[in-house]
């Protein structure tokens, strides 16, 4: 993510440890693991070694075992989870060890489905990253497979659905606070883009990412996440997409799309607007004070914009109030359109000052302590002024690994669920079709598509 002079996480956390909430810790720490769950990773690379990071101090889940082909990479993992873990170089032999229970899937995409099938086959739960699967037989073959195996867990990395940030937006819909929700604007512009990584042993596999061959582009990287947004908040999936895209500004070798646009036709008439660019970072959202990525979803009765914050950065969620809708236009009498064409004007200049989105923690319940009731209204009063922001306790991140493991401890079923990753999947296959044949594409298409054929070839599956 890019730079920002946002308060931090940190700084935030500092800020309302000290002034306000005197007495409730920020960060609650993990609880003390009765049987924790033993995992594997392949795929030690960035994301994986992100992951070790955060699972380091989450003491349900152990790493036993790690896989990666670079010893670079598997190097990396072991020293960031630092339980001296086996490790292996063939996913297989991992798979293989008894020791471990789950699998966290953090490969590059075109790797994504063949270990997440043979992980499930060797009877482990799975954890894979975004996107679930690369291609269209893999949507059809993983369903299948999973369905045949109900006990075990697979939950994909789409962390957005763990953000207490973004579950209070989607409360405030379901509560009809945003009235009929209509469309969702997403964007995530980059400057530059992707850099090619040169002087490195075998360069097309250390920037799979820009290579078709291996990746879903900018669609299945950074959209993946914002199209699950908008599904998840029009609580509805997609029922045909077409777009632009092509190949402008990044003239190093990478074969995939750089200036990508996108139209998502939804049920009911609800869209989503999709953009990927490489050169400006500017987001109008949250008043601009966050770059790069961020969603706003509008309704009748009002709007949010949002954005995910990291280890660094706040999420950050705020709400606009929609103005009066203008009086009823009278059916006949030139003067009285005058005046409602005036008053349009005025209400929409208006517009609304934004309010912070509440997170659960600050909502009245009727049932609070003399104490509590008077912190909230603290709370309460200083968001309204600027000085705090409601503040999501733990990142996201931390929130999906903990919940993975209780799931594989309980039989729970995760939020971002097999289904949920693969409606993802799916809307990211069939953007790159529209991208790459010029044409809207229906979303039933993808009930035909990958079936009766071969399975397309991967190179190192
Ligand atoms: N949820 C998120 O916000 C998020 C963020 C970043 C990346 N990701 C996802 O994580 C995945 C990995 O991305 P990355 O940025 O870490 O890529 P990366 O290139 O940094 O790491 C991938 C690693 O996988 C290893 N690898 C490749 N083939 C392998 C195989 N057959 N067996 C074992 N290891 C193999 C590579 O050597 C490399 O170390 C991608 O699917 C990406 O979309 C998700």
């Amino acid at each position: 993510m890019a730079e920002s002079n946002d308060l931090t996480r940190r700084d935030a956390l500092k800020v309302a440890g000290a002034a306000v909430i005197a007495g409730a810790p920020a960060i609650l720490p993990a609880r003390a693991a009765t049987n924790s769950i033993q995992f594997g990773m392949v795929g030690t690379g960035s994301r994986g070694s992100y992951l070790l990071k955060h699972l380091k101090s989450i003491d349900t889940g152990k790493c036993v075992a790690i896989c990666d082909l670079t010893d670079d990479a598997l190097k990396k993992g072991a020293e960031t989870i630092g339980s001296n873990p086996k490790k292996y170089k063939d996913y297989r032999e991992l798979l293989a060890d008894k020791d471990v229970e789950a699998v966290f899937v953090t490969t590059p995409l075109f790797m994504h489905y063949p270990v997440t099938r043979d992980a499930l086959d060797a009877g482990k739960h799975v954890f894979c990253e975004k996107s679930l699967v690369f291609k269209a037989e893999e949507v059809h073959a993983l369903r299948a497979q999973k369905a045949s195996k109900p006990k075990q867990v697979l939950q994909t990395g789409l962390q957005r659905r763990y953000s207490a940030m973004y579950q209070a937006a989607r409360a405030m819909i379901e509560k009809g606070m945003l009235g009929d929700v209509t469309y969702v604007q997403a964007q995530w512009h980059r400057n530059p883009g992707w850099k090619m990584k040169k002087d490195v042993p075998n360069v097309r596999m250390a920037n799979w990412r820009l290579f078709r061959e291996y990746s879903g582009g900018l669609v299945a990287e950074l959209a993946s996440h914002q199209i699950d947004v908008a599904d998840w908040m029009l609580g509805m999936t997609p029922e045909a997409v077409m777009g632009m895209g092509s190949h402008d500004f990044m003239n190093d070798g990478r074969d995939i799309l750089d200036n990508v646009q996108l139209i998502y036709k939804y049920p009911k008439g609800r869209r989503l607007v999709w953009t990927g660019i490489p050169g400006s970072s500017h987001w109008s959202g949250v008043g601009g004070q966050r770059t790069e990525m961020g969603e706003i979803i509008c309704g009748t009765q009002g709007s949010i914009h949002i954005t995910i914050g990291d280890d660094n950065n706040l999420p950050i969620g705020m709400w606009f109030r929609e103005p009066a809708p203008p009086p009823k236009v009278e059916p006949a009498g030139a003067k009285k359109k005058e005046a409602y064409k005036a008053g349009a004007t005025m209400v929409a200049a208006a517009g609304s000052r934004p309010l912070p989105i509440l997170l659960n923690k600050d909502l009245m319940t009727g049932k609070e302590s003399f104490l509590e009731k008077e912190m909230k209204f603290a709370r309460m009063w200083l968001y309204q002024k600027g000085i705090m922001v409601p503040l999501e306790e733990r990142n996201p991140v931390d929130i999906e690994l903990e919940s993975f493991f209780n799931d594989c401890r309980t039989g729970g079923h995760p939020r971002a669920d097999i289904e949920v990753g693969m409606q993802d999947s799916i809307a990211v296959i069939l953007s790159n079709l529209a991208l790459d044949e010029g044409r809207m594409v229906q979303f039933s298409e993808i009930d035909k598509m990958g079936k009766g054929g071969k399975p397309a070839k991967r190179p190192g599956a």
